[in-house]
């Protein structure tokens, strides 16, 4: 019995969002806009350029196509240095640990990211060949709630969506793997992610039994 098991990037495997924020917070600021917390977690799933359009869209900015472009250049440059930075110790808890009872089960594992880094996050963590496939921002054309992204993976593993498993931490995310006929698994807070067909605070609550009864489905 093998069935495809998707992993979202930022927020389930690594906790990027800190490094958007402190990167997304410096651009704002730099042009006079304000930016909390709370703003970030809006900008969780969503790609690097309707982030920067909420973010504008949120300080009543207009700007030429031109300084768009410099300013999404700008907040990648400050990404990446943190990036640049990562090791395994930034792996979230338990993660390994599935990914592992996975492999040695022989279920097929895809990455399936918004981001245009998660190569280069991947091979950062050490975790690069822990994926039979990786689809990410650089594959896709149409962003999460669409299901391309997962649709993607499902057909690089040689898997039916039915018989996908998708683990994702944005709202937009599960809704993807919902309308892409997957099994979706949220990680993260169960008020935020009740659309998800299960949902975890983080991998550390999910059991290699819960896995197996999965593959059994
Ligand atoms: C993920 C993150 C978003 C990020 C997007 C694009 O979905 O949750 O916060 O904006 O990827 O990331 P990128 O690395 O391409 O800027
Ligand atoms: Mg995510």
């Amino acid at each position: 019995n093998t069935k495809g098991f998707i992993f979202d990037l930022d927020g389930v495997i690594v906790d990027t969002a800190k490094y958007h924020f402190l990167a997304w917070k410096k651009l704002a600021n730099s042009i006079d806009v304000d930016f909390n917390k709370e703003q970030n977690e809006q900008l969780k799933g969503v790609s690097r350029v309707k982030s920067l359009e909420k973010i504008l869209a949120w300080g009543n900015k207009s700007i030429s196509e031109d300084e768009f472009m410099s300013l999404m250049a700008k907040k990648n440059d400050d990404y990446l240095s943190y990036i640049n930075k990562m090791g395994e110790d930034e792996i979230l808890p338990d993660v390994p640990k599935i990914l592992n009872y996975l492999k040695i089960n022989n279920q097929a594992i895809a990455l399936g990211s918004a981001s245009k880094n998660a190569r280069k996050i991947l091979e950062k963590v050490n975790l690069i060949s822990s994926f039979q496939a990786i689809v990410d921002g650089n594959d896709v054309s149409k962003a999460k709630p669409d299901p391309e992204v997962f649709l993607i993976g499902a057909k690089l593993l040689n898997q039916k969506p039915e018989n996908c498993v998708v683990f994702e931490d944005s709202v937009a995310g599960i809704q993807a793997a919902n309308i892409a006929n997957m099994i979706s698994i949220g990680i993260g807070d169960k008020n935020v992610l009740h659309e998800a067909d299960y949902i975890f605070k983080d991998f550390t609550e999910i059991s290699t039994d819960f896995i197996k009864e999965l593959v059994k489905k």
